[in-house]
Order: C-alpha cells, then sequence, then structure tokens
C-alpha cells in the first residue's frame, strides 16, 4: 500500500522577524503543494527519492540510523521520520519519494514536505493523529533540522487557509479569508532564513529595546490587519503592508531587490507592497483593488520580477491517495 500526503506552501503576510519573539503573525498557505508518498517495505532501510533533486535511487539509510545522513535535500523527511519513529517506538522500513516544484520561491518546501510526511506516515501506521499533534511532531522535526523558526510556516501546511499565528503554535485562529487580492512576484534571489534570523537577533542584542519596538509595532500591526482582512478591507491592509515593509527596512533585512520590486508595484497602483519572510530575497506581495492587477504584474516584470500565479488560503495537508 502505497499512501500518500499533499501539504501546500506559505507566504508570509505580516508579522515576520516578530513572530519569532511570540508576536503575532498572519499567514495564507499558497497552493504550490509538495506531496510525499510512503509504502513500508520488508527490510531495515529507509529509502528516500527527491527527483526534482536528482535523488533517485541512491539515497537509503539503516532504520535506526534516520535523520543522521546530513543531507540536505532529505534532512526534513527524515527528521519528520525520527520524529515518528521515536515518539511510536516504529521499526519498518519504508520507500519514501517526495514530489514537488523544482524552484520553491522561499514559499514553505520545507515545511511542507516535513507536514506531508508525518500525514502520510499517520495513515501508514494508523496513529489517527490529530492536527494539532501533526503540527507539533512537525515543528519539532523542522527544528531538529534547522535549530530556528517560529513555526507559521508548519501551521499553514497543517491547517491551511489564512491564519492568525502566535506563541509557536499557541494560538492558532483560522481567518475565513479565501481571496485575498494578492499579486506574488519573485526576486530571483535566496538568502536563508536561519541567517537573517540570526542577524535580528544579534541586532535585537545591541538594541533590545529599539528592536523590541519595533516589534510592538508590528505586533499592533497584524492585530489591525486581522481586523481589516476580515471585512475585506484592503486599503487597510495595504497600507499596513507598506508600513511594516518599512519596519523590516528598519531591521536590516531589506535588499536592494526587494526594494526596487516593492516601488514597481506601488508605482503599478499598488495598495500596498512588502517583501514575504525573512528577507534578503525571495518574494514579495503587492495587493492589488479593482482591474490593476496587470498593471502592477507589468509593472513589476518591468523590473524583472517572475510573477508567481498561484492561490491563496490553500487547504491544509490532506491524504491524496491510497493506491
Ligand atoms: C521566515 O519565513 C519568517 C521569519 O519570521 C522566521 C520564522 O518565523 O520562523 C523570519
Amino acid at each position: 500500500m502505497v499512501v500518500t500526503a499533499s501539504a501546500p506552501g506559505k507566504l508570509m503576510l505580516l508579522g515576520d522577524h516578530a513572530v519569532v519573539y511570540d508576536h503575532p503573525c498572519i499567514v495564507t498557505a499558497v497552493d504550490l503543494r509538495y506531496s510525499v508518498s510512503i509504502e513500508v517495505t520488508n527490510n531495515d532501510e529507509i529509502k528516500i527519492k527527491v527527483p526534482v533533486h536528482g535523488i533517485e535511487n541512491n539515497f537509503s539509510v539503516k532504520v535506526e540510523k534516520i535523520g543522521t545522513s546530513n543531507t540536505k535535500e532529505t534532512s526534513f523527511v527524515e527528521a519528520a521520520i525520527s520524529a515518528i519513529y521515536k515518539k511510536y517506538g516504529v521499526t519498518k522500513g519504508l520507500a519514501v519519494t517526495t514530489n514537488g516544484p523544482k524552484i520553491s520561491y522561499g514559499l514553505g518546501s520545507s515545511s511542507a514536505v516535513t507536514v506531508a510526511t508525518v500525514r502520510a506516515l499517520s495513515q501508514v501506521f494508523n496513529l489517527n493523529l490529530t492536527s494539532k499533534e501533526i503540527f507539533e511532531l512537525s515543528y519539532q522535526a523542522v527544528l531538529d533540522v534547522q535549530g530556528k523558526g517560529s513555526g507559521f510556516d508548519v501551521a499553514a501546511a497543517v491547517f491551511g487557509g489564512t491564519i492568525y499565528y502566535a506563541g509557536k503554535g499557541k494560538h492558532i485562529e483560522p481567518l475565513q479569508h479565501e481571496d485575498i487580492p494578492l499579486v506574488i512576484c519573485y526576486s530571483g534571489e535566496k538568502v536563508g532564513t536561519v541567517n537573517l534570523v540570526k542577524q535580528v537577533y544579534e541586532l535585537k542584542q545591541r538594541r533590545p529595546n529599539i528592536v523590541d519596538s519595533v516589534f510592538e509595532i508590528m505586533h499592533r500591526l497584524v492585530d489591525r490587519a486581522r481586523e481589516a482582512l476580515l471585512n475585506s478591507d484592503w486599503d487597510t491592509v495595504g497600507e499596513l503592508a507598506n508600513i511594516h515593509q518599512g519596519l523590516l527596512d528598519a531591521l536590516g533585512v531589506n535588499a536592494p531587490k526587494l526594494s526596487e520590486l516593492v516601488f514597481s508595484a506601488r508605482k503599478g497602483g499598488a495598495l500596498g507592497a512588502k517583501l514575504s519572510g525573512a528577507g534578503g530575497g525571495d518574494c514579495i506581495f503587492a495587493l492589488y483593488s479593482g482591474n490593476n492587477k496587470d498593471m502592477i504584474s507589468s509593472s513589476l516584470l518591468k523590473a524583472n520580477g517572475e510573477i508567481i500565479d498561484i492561490k491563496t488560503g490553500a487547504r491544509g495537508v490532506y491524504i491524496a491517495s491510497v493506491s
């Protein structure tokens, strides 16, 4: 029996970096999906295929050594298997295959793959894990690999939709809104999240009061945006996104290319635009109103941005097939 689970990526809307320090953020799941197929085998090995990264028949590890291979492409799958195996005392061999877009654009591939692995294993071994348990095991697995992270991306992959998230998962509130008028644009540049989180941590060590004040403003801004989002008040969400962009710049995580895209989107008529996530690269998003989506998109294309045409508010993890 092969079980396949599918989980969505994420787009951080507001609260980036502040959420690491337990302030809230708003995140939406995106339908850039990742799937993990798992079958139990009759040996003591775990074989993992990651075809998009050229790992076909060359990765296998003994069950007792799972999570120790130091292979970047399989690290999140391994950590997820290891978390489940440790907690539930499983010792079976597995054949695992992951699939998804080759380029992740910083839109949550690691968390999606982790969550899909945990969900598929829950099905394979009849663990009947609740969403909250899937979240907790997946978040632990992500921390095992990267050491840092607020878990908002894991929550988006588990629960889907658009959520208000805080306190490393203590507060997860679905915001019923599937249709946010967004243009998402990739900068073409990638920077590791962990380094940027560390950079902000160091700034906070040097200037605790100032950085805490910036986080406080972000917190207020996220709370106000939550209300605006629920009322589809896009003018307000846009204005708050612009202010937030300035605050991320203040934290030192903006980058010239991101600024160029943000200003291009605003020139094209966006209600607001900001970088999404850790900063340094990856994506920006812009809010459009009425029929100015195309104008914003062409302004971004002129600035050499890559428009990522994906839906927001995507469905959380689910079992896609059992065969
Ligand atoms: C990275 O996508 C978002 C950060 O807030 C880190 C995190 O929340 O884990 C910078």
